[in-house]
């Protein structure tokens, strides 16, 4: 069986042992294989429910499928008042563009269920702050998400005070917030345990423990004369181990200097990356995030050739410069 066929039945076998679904303590629950999972709820308000229509397909259908999420679409064209249902308006003081008013987005936020446990809204904006995966992980701690979409050249300022947090998807201009709701609703909603085949696999990801994840191989093993590197071959766990980590970091080092800082580097890091220092010259001006990670040297222990436990010429007792290693 191949690997997708093994992870799409194992997914599939989950859906039908779901056999709870209630609601306890405000918290919306649901058990699968006998183990509780919370049940994150997702409202967006939009005007075009119809561009949601990804989130119906793979994996976040079948997280919806198995219960783990529910995501609702709010059209707030429908808490319009006037007649011909205007959402939108010139500015005051002239300018481009219509904002969308703030009566049917006020009345459409006044109108969701009571929150079941803890709810953030988030207002999609260029002028936000940038998402990444720490607010993912922050956002996954919530029972429900609201995002209110914007469109046309923005929003009535007064809707702003609805929001928990405005956030963007980066720094480029989006012709209305529904896609930078869908990127932001894909990043929490794979968190959630269950969702991906592995509870391990959204754990390895890039920028999950802030470095980028190392080079994958699958079969065959020779692809054009091109090698997967033979320690994966091996069967060794510590030594592919250490080479993902090694590779982890040269990626990181590399690609994305600016998230290094945030990187916890352990004992076991410190051969590695005196080795990467050999091979990229550039990552030196990093070399003093782990300098202190450079093992000391043993005190010699006071002998009868020793009477004084003076250390040896070869053996100064001092800490060696990271340069004077030999690894
Ligand atoms: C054309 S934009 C309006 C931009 C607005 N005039 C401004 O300068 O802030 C329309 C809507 O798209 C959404 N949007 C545009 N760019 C975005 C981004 N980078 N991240 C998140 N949402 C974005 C927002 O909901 C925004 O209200």
């Amino acid at each position: 069986m191949s690997r997708f066929h093994q992870d799409f039945s194992a997914i599939f076998d989950i859906r039908y042992l779901i056999f709870d679904v209630r609601t306890t303590n405000h918290e919306l629950r649901t058990t699968i294989l006998g183990v509780k999972h919370r049940m994150m709820k997702v409202t967006v308000l939009t005007l075009f429910p119809e561009m949601f229509a990804p989130l119906q397909e793979s994996i976040l259908k079948r997280a919806q499928e198995a219960g783990l999420v529910k995501i609702h679409l709010v059209d707030f064209r429908d808490y319009a008042a006037s007649k011909h249902k205007n959402v939108d308006d010139v500015p005051y003081g002239g300018g481009a563009g219509m904002l969308l008013k703030p009566e049917p987005i006020f009345a459409a936020i006044r109108d969701l269920p009571q929150p079941e446990g803890k709810r953030r809204v988030i207002l999609t904006s260029p002028q936000g702050n940038v998402f990444h995966q720490a607010k993912a992980e922050e956002w996954f701690e919530q029972d429900e998400l609201v995002f209110i979409c914007g469109h046309y050249e923005g929003f009535d300022e007064r809707i702003r005070e609805l929001a928990d947090e405005e956030v963007s998807i980066g720094d480029y201009v989006l012709t209305g917030g529904e896609l930078a709701a869908m990127v932001m609703i894909d990043a929490v909603v794979r968190l959630i345990p269950g969702v991906l085949g592995e509870d391990t696999s959204a754990q390895e990801d890039s920028h999950s423990i802030s470095l980028l994840e190392y080079p994958q191989y699958t079969r065959p093993a020779d692809f054009e004369g091109r090698q997967v590197p033979e320690v994966l071959l091996s069967g060794h766990h510590a030594r592919i181990k250490q080479w993902r980590r090694k590779e982890s970091l040269r990626r990181t080092f590399l690609r994305r200097p600016d998230l290094i800082k945030a990187v916890t580097f352990g004992v076991d890091d410190y051969p590695l990356l005196e080795e990467l220092l050999l091979e990229h010259e550039e990552i030196a001006e990093w070399q003093v995030l782990w300098k202190h990670l450079c093992p000391r040297p043993k005190r010699r222990r006071k002998s009868l050739k020793n009477p004084e436990g003076k250390q040896s010429q070869e053996l100064p007792l001092r800490e060696l410069e990271v340069s004077e290693i030999d690894i």
